[in-house]
Order: structure tokens, then C-alpha cells, then sequence
């Protein structure tokens, strides 16, 4: 109990943080899928430019996929670049597609040694060439890692993504390859850019908004949500620890009683 005491959170009163021994006691999500929002307003409290909170938000990434392994999580799935990201500056867009180059280039042989796998979901026809080399190359780098899979969520959108799963499952119910009658939630979940992983346990969304913003709408059925005020780039392992242990006191019926 005084050890519990020691971890007083000051944020919140009456709060004990959970320690990773506390959450590790207990089911870890498999799965957990986070929106990393708010890089943008960390950089203006500072009265620094944009891009300067997206820098800040990929050193977390680093500290949250190394505490994620440590958890035994199984698939990290990270919204770095949505399909309507397109539509900000020029300068920032540049920036973010450069950031999986700077991180990888970085961090590569770290993922490595830890055993992480690096994958990707999105659509890679618009990503420029320099950013897909870098991701690619991780993704072989690392394809016979056996630990976490982190699933970088880059030029993805939901609704893309099912709109051409139902182009794919027209033209296979055309050309005679698929009987209509067969087409059911497992099968369109094949047909998803998640066909080979789990849907999300937990998404965690930061920077005090309340929305899906496009991402993984059918994988987030019966996903639990856990929401922050706490900007991107100030999200730290003990948030993580608080929404893995606030997940572990959920009960999922799945429409169930
Ligand atoms: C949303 O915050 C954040 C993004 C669109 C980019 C997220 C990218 C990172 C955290 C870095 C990714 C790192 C790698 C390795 C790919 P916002 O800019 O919308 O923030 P705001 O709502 O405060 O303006």
C-alpha cells in the first residue's frame, strides 16, 4: 500500500496510477489502436511551428511501442497520416512524410533488437517514394520478428479502405470467383487492410477530442474507448498503464448480457 501511496498521481485526486506489474497481472488488450492527436496545440503553447510537435510526438511513439512489447501487447496500431491529411499545408504534409524516415532511420536497429515487427495499412500509391522505400525496408527488416506488431496507419482512411473492399467483392461475385451468399462480416473483415490482425481491444484517442476522425470504423465495433485530455507529444507510459488498467475493469458483452 505505500508503495502504492509513493505512485500518488498528482493530476487526479484520489487516483493511484497503476504500475506495469499492476496491468500485467491482469489481460493485456491484444490489440490496441491509438489516435495520436494534439502534436499541433503542444507546438503552439510553446509558440513553436507545427512541425515541431509532430518531431515531439514521434519520440513518443518510440517510448509507447517500447513499453507496448514490454506489456506483451501484440499489435500497436498508430494513426500517423490519414487520407484527409492531404489537405494541410505543404510544408507540414512534407514534414509528416518525412517522419517515418527520421523514425525508422533512427530507431530501425532498436525495433530490431526488441523484436518488433513494422507493418503498414494504407494506401501506398500516394506516399511518396522516399517514405515508402523507408517503410518497406523495415517491414522486410523485420518480417521474421515474432514480437509486437506496430501498424503504422499511413495515407489510411476508413472509408477508402471499404470502399474497396466492396469494389473487390463486386468484381469477385462478377467474374464468377465469389457466391453472393457468402459475403458475411468475416468475410469483408478479409477483405480489410487488417485481414491478417485482431480488431482493436482498445483505442485510445489523445488531446481531449471525442471523435473516430475516419479510422478503422467496421474494426472498432466492439472496441473499448478510452479517452484523454493529455496531448500527443505529453502522453507518457503512465497514461498508457492508466487506459490498459481502466480496459481491465470493462466488461464486453458483445451485445451480449
Ligand atoms: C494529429 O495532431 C497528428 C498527426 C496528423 C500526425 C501524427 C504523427 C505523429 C505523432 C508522428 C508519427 C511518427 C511516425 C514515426 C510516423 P494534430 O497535428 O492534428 O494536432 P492538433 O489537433 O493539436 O492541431
Amino acid at each position: 500500500m505505500l508503495d502504492k501511496l509513493k505512485r500518488w498521481n498528482n493530476k487526479k485526486e484520489n487516483v493511484i496510477s497503476p504500475t506495469k506489474e499492476d496491468v500485467m497481472s491482469k489481460p493485456i488488450p491484444k490489440h490496441i489502436a491509438i489516435i495520436m492527436d494534439g502534436n499541433g496545440r503542444w507546438a503552439n503553447k510553446r509558440a513553436l511551428p507545427r512541425i515541431a510537435g509532430h518531431h515531439e510526438g514521434m519520440k513518443v511513439v518510440r517510448r509507447i511501442t517500447r513499453t507496448a512489447n514490454e506489456l506483451g501487447v501484440e499489435v500497436l496500431t498508430l494513426y500517423a497520416f490519414s487520407t484527409e491529411n492531404w489537405k494541410r499545408p505543404k510544408q507540414e504534409v512534407e514534414y509528416l512524410m518525412k517522419l517515418p524516415e527520421e523514425f525508422l532511420g533512427t530507431f530501425l536497429p532498436e525495433l530490431i533488437t526488441q523484436n518488433v515487427r513494422v507493418q503498414m495499412m494504407g494506401n501506398p500509391e500516394e506516399i511518396p517514394s522516399h517514405t515508402r522505400r523507408a517503410v518497406e525496408k523495415a517491414m522486410v527488416d523485420t518480417k521474421d520478428n515474432t514480437g509486437l506488431i506496430l501498424n503504422f496507419a499511413l495515407n489510411y482512411g476508413s472509408r477508402d479502405e471499404i470502399t474497396k473492399a466492396i469494389k473487390e467483392i463486386a468484381a469477385d461475385v462478377k467474374s464468377g470467383h465469389l457466391p453472393e451468399d457468402e459475403i458475411n462480416d468475416q468475410l469483408i473483415s478479409q477483405y480489410l487492410m487488417t485481414s491478417k490482425i485482431n480488431d482493436p481491444d482498445l483505442l485510445i484517442r489523445t488531446s481531449g477530442e471525442y471523435r473516430l476522425s475516419n479510422f478503422m470504423l467496421w474494426q472498432l465495433a466492439y472496441t473499448e474507448f478510452w479517452f484523454t485530455d493529455v496531448l500527443w507529444p505529453d502522453f507518457t507510459e503512465n497514461e498508457l498503464l492508466e487506459a490498459i488498467h481502466e480496459f481491465q475493469a470493462r466488461h464486453r458483452r458483445y451485445g451480449g448480457v
